[in-house]
């Protein structure tokens, strides 16, 4: 196994260096948070599914002309991706009301909303990602007018084309997380790429005849069956790795 630069060490996933400078290696770990890593578990065989729906699913938005940092899947845990300089917002679009948002503003969990709804959030652990509006972003420069307006337009496309993919499976995307980076060329150039990774970690799934959950709420309320939801989301996507590749081995890391 080669001995590979930890860039990061975050919750769920570990980046190494990649092959080439402009590339890094996004390392899927089996570690659940909740609550600001509060509660923490050990989940064997999360990462190798969530690396399998992810690939799956950034390789569906690039074909849709959504341009994603998603190079290939390397093995059952690593994917290649484009190195960017991730733009410090979290984008939560919401088709139905779930989780925060029921919380903040008092609104029944399951109410359809008449339109998707954008959210923004700082992304600072130290702060708990407080939400964020548009002024925020751009007075403290988080990112450009244009920059913003394209990754609102963006995750709204997102959501559209991912809302008929669960559609077609029998699950209801009743909102999700997602992530932008600036992907620098030679002459200094950038351009937004959608980055992070897209899985049942970050977006709320419902079964659509009997509304179970078959996402990361499973572990935050407590409700058991994790990676069950997730084996089984898979396999609605066509994707299921083979047995052989549940192994929580780690890789020889160097720090
Ligand atoms: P929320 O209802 O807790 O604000 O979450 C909205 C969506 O964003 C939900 O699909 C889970 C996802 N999410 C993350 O991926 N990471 C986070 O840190 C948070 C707070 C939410």
């Amino acid at each position: 196994m080669s001995k590979k630069k930890i860039l990061y060490d975050g919750k769920a996933k570990t980046i190494f260096e990649g092959p080439t400078s402009d590339t890094v290696i996004q390392y899927f770990k089996d570690d659940a948070t909740a609550n600001n890593a509060e509660k923490h578990s050990i989940i064997n065989g999360k990462g190798v599914l969530n690396n399998s729906i992810s690939d799956y699913l950034m390789k569906k938005i690039n074909e849709i002309g959504i341009p994603t940092h998603y190079i290939k899947k390397l093995n059952m845990r690593e994917q290649l991706v484009r190195k960017v300089e991730i733009i410090p917002v979290e984008f939560v679009v919401r088709n139905i009301a779930a989780g925060s948002i029921v919380k903040r503003l008092g609104i029944k969990e399951g109410s359809v909303f008449s339109r998707p709804l954008i959210e923004h959030y700082l992304k600072k652990d130290e702060l708990g990602d407080p939400l964020i509006n548009e002024d925020h972003i751009i007075n403290f420069e988080w990112s450009t007018r244009d920059e913003l307006e394209e990754m609102q337009e963006f995750g709204l496309r997102i959501n559209d084309f991912l809302r008929g993919l669960f559609y077609g499976i029998s699950l209801k995307l009743v909102d999700f997380k997602i992530e932008f980076g600036r992907y620098y060329s030679e002459d200094g150039n950038s351009i937004l790429l959608l980055a992070d990774e897209i899985s049942p970690d970050n977006c709320r799934l419902w079964d659509i005849n009997t509304n179970k959950k078959m996402d990361k709420d499973l572990f935050r309320q407590e409700l058991g069956g994790l990676k069950e939801a997730y084996q089984e989301v898979a396999n609605r996507l066509g994707i299921l790795p083979e047995k052989k590749k549940y192994s929580s081995a780690k890789p020889e890391l160097v720090k």
